[in-house]
């Protein structure tokens, strides 16, 4: 790469319509910023909702979105040149340019090594499908061996991993998914239900929690079938970001609605992410990827938004 070298990025200048494919100058190098060549960036929900301008912190525009990614140093003061990073954080696609692009001018603070010969699109996905499961069985839903717990969007990047780390705590896994298709990608370690199906007798009884990745008539559903004093930990909404509870019924049911932060706990649980992607990428725990170019966006878009994509997008850069 030569300083004026073109570089290929998708640049969103319109919140609601897609990101365009362009050339434009590689950035220049700048003390406290490290250049990356990204060859990953994952396509996440979070994603989808800032290029439709509907989350709290949106950048100006143009700008490229993409709040997680991977690739190898150009340039930087700070991480050695050739090195593996992930990139993420520190405002990365919300507030400034993110990793929808080939090549990414990132703070030195929002790189962090990665192992040589980590696959970069299992790099730049399980940070946050492994830090969130973490957070959602131990820190919030505080699962114990012998409980039973059920996950939804089982065959999602955090709910399929859910049902993995619940079921390594010990407790036994009910995964319900939205579509029968989808059945055999929940992971083996739960009984898998389809979400038309859910009731008490189909999950066996009542249960001593819930984890929820999707929010709407599913989580209403599983509500449902919480014993008293259970725990139901709110992840996600991809299927509604809007819930009622009649109170006459939520203070009789007496089951605590407990949110989990993945940007408040990051911090707490990321050690244990990292240990995680050691055990992804010895093939312990498994992590759904599918990858495709970034002239395909708009068909990963499409896989995510309509629910039929299994597991994480990942834009394919290198
Ligand atoms: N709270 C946090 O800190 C945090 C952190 C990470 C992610 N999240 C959120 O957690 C959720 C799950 O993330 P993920 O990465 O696991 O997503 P994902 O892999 O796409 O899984 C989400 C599941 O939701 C269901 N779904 C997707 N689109 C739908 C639609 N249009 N209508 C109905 N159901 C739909 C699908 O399950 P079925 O086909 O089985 O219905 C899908 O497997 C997202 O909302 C994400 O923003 C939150």
């Amino acid at each position: 790469m030569t300083s004026g070298s073109l570089s290929r990025a998708l640049v969103l200048e319109e919140f609601g319509a897609l990101p365009r494919l362009v050339s434009r100058p590689v950035p220049e190098p700048r003390p406290g910023h490290t250049l990356v060549r990204m060859l990953a960036a994952q396509v996440a929900h979070l994603d989808l909702n800032v290029v439709d301008g509907a989350f709290g912190i949106l950048p100006d525009l143009p700008a490229v979105p993409g709040t997680t990614g991977c690739g190898v140093v150009l340039a930087s003061d700070t991480h050695p040149e050739g090195a593996l990073v992930r990139v993420d954080g520190k405002g990365l696609g919300l507030r400034r340019d993110g990793c929808w692009a080939d090549h990414a001018l990132v703070p030195d603070a929002a790189a962090t090594l990665v192992p040589d010969g980590t696959d970069p699109a299992l790099a730049c996905s399980f940070f946050s499908p492994a830090g969130t499961a973490w957070a959602a069985v131990h820190s919030v839903a505080g699962v114990r061996a012998g409980e039973r717990v059920l996950v939804t969007g089982a065959a999602g990047a955090v709910g399929s991993l859910t049902v993995q780390v619940a079921a390594r705590a010990g407790a036994e896994v009910i995964g319900v998914v939205g579509r029968a298709a989808k059945l055999d990608h929940v992971p083996a370690a739960a009984k898998a239900v389809l979400a038309a199906e859910l009731s008490a007798e189909a999950v066996g009884g009542p249960v001593d929690a819930v984890i929820d990745t999707v929010g709407g008539p599913v989580l209403r559903d599983a509500l449902g079938l919480v014993r008293p004093r259970g725990r139901v930990a709110l992840v996600g909404y991809t299927a509604g970001r809007e819930f009622s509870v009649d109170l006459a019924d939520f203070l009789l049911a007496d089951v605590s609605l407990l949110p989990v932060n993945l940007m408040t706990r990051g911090r707490e649980v990321a050690a244990d992410a990292e240990r995680m992607l050691g055990e992804l990428a010895a093939g312990e725990l498994t992590l759904p990827i599918e990858r495709c170019g970034p002239d395909r966006l708009a068909e990963a878009v499409e896989r995510l938004r309509t629910g039929e994509a299994v597991g994480r997008v990942v834009l394919d850069l290198a």
